[in-house]
């Protein structure tokens, strides 16, 4: 839950969360259509928003979370250690399974249907799996911080995720970003685009 007088670090990581899970939903979506339709997925689009979750959480992001964050709150929150362990975990592995799945779209996109089932199975569990992440990270580290951390703590975290320029998180996009984050809006379903 968003709140008025939350540091901006926390309206920042709320932002990027959002626009993330909604990529991950269009994501589906065009998953879905292209099962309903029996028709190939717009597979442009589809390596767009993989190269966006790949280039902007994956390198943005999580090492915010796994380098600055957590261990402000780890220090004074013992008792959540296995919760940060999984959490940094995922992170660690996050951009080797942003690949994989870049990997069995192109697979699929090139050999054609005998790659069909693997990437949509693929990218299922991943999107599952991401939602999760998000969602124990705002269920849980978010109300950690909150409580626990001083506002010395918050001016360091402000800075850091302050200087992140993730479009889809409400930034305008940047030069060499900007044909990138034009061609996914235009072209992918709601929630995150107009197509
Ligand atoms: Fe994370
Ligand atoms: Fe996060």
């Amino acid at each position: 839950m968003l709140r008025y007088m939350d540091p901006s670090a926390i309206r920042v990581i709320q932002a990027e969360h959002q626009a993330l899970s909604a990529m991950l939903r269009s994501l589906l979506m065009l998953i879905d259509r292209s099962q309903r339709l029996r028709a190939p997925p717009p597979f442009d689009v589809m390596r767009a928003m993989l190269f966006y979750i790949d280039e902007f959480p994956e390198r943005l992001h999580h090492p915010k979370e796994s380098d600055l964050l957590f261990p402000k709150i780890r220090a004074r929150r013992p008792d959540l250690a296995s919760v940060f362990d999984a959490l940094d975990e995922d992170h660690r592995c996050g951009e080797a399974s942003a690949r994989d799945l870049q990997h069995r779209l192109l697979a699929y996109e090139l050999l054609g249907e005998p790659r069909r089932e693997a990437f949509e199975s693929a990218a299922k569990r991943y999107v599952e799996q991401y939602l999760r992440h998000m969602s124990l990270e705002e269920s849980t580290v978010l109300p950690a911080a909150r409580a626990a951390l001083l506002p010395e703590d918050w001016h360091d975290l402000n800075v850091a995720f302050e200087a992140n320029r993730d479009p889809l998180a409400g930034h305008d996009p940047s030069g060499e970003f900007a044909p990138l984050f034009r061609r996914i809006v235009d072209t992918a379903p709601a929630p995150v685009g107009l197509g």
